[in-house]
């Protein structure tokens, strides 16, 4: 139940939004575990596939809106992003899992993980 006030608590509070903000860990998987594409059939998409991974620390994976996670990744260019996901990348399977996903679809997930959305 203790995670479930702390993903609260971090929705409720305005500097979840903002990059600058500092998580351990596990606040940081609490944040990930929060967010939801907008969209409804991205949303089905994402809790299908990449969430399985993005949300989960133990994977490696970098957690959905993490930042500093991202950041580094972020520079390489959506296009290079949507090319790693698709081949695969390290303990990350060709597709991420996603068998109906289109290249929209890829780039929007990613936006939204990054939390760099349009
Ligand atoms: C089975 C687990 C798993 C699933 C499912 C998964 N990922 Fe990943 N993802 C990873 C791991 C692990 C990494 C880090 C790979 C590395 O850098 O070695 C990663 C990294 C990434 C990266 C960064 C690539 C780069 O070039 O730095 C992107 C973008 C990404 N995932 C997008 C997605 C999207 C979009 C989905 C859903 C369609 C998804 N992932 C589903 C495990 C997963």
């Amino acid at each position: 139940m203790r995670w479930i006030a702390l993903a609260a608590l971090l929705v409720l509070m305005p500097a979840c939004a903002q990059p600058a903000v500092q998580r351990t860990p596990e606040e940081a998987v609490a944040h990930a575990q929060t967010l939801t594409p907008a969209d409804a059939r991205l949303a089905d998409l994402y809790a299908q596939s990449c969430k399985n991974c993005h949300t989960v620390l133990d994977t490696g994976a970098p957690l959905s809106g993490d930042a500093g996670a991202w950041e580094a990744r972020w520079k390489k260019g959506v296009p290079a992003l949507v090319t790693s996901t698709v081949s695969g990348l390290g303990g990350m399977p060709a597709g991420g899992q996603c068998f109906s996903c289109t290249a929209d679809d890829y780039e929007a997930l990613i936006r939204f993980m990054a939390g760099r959305e349009r």
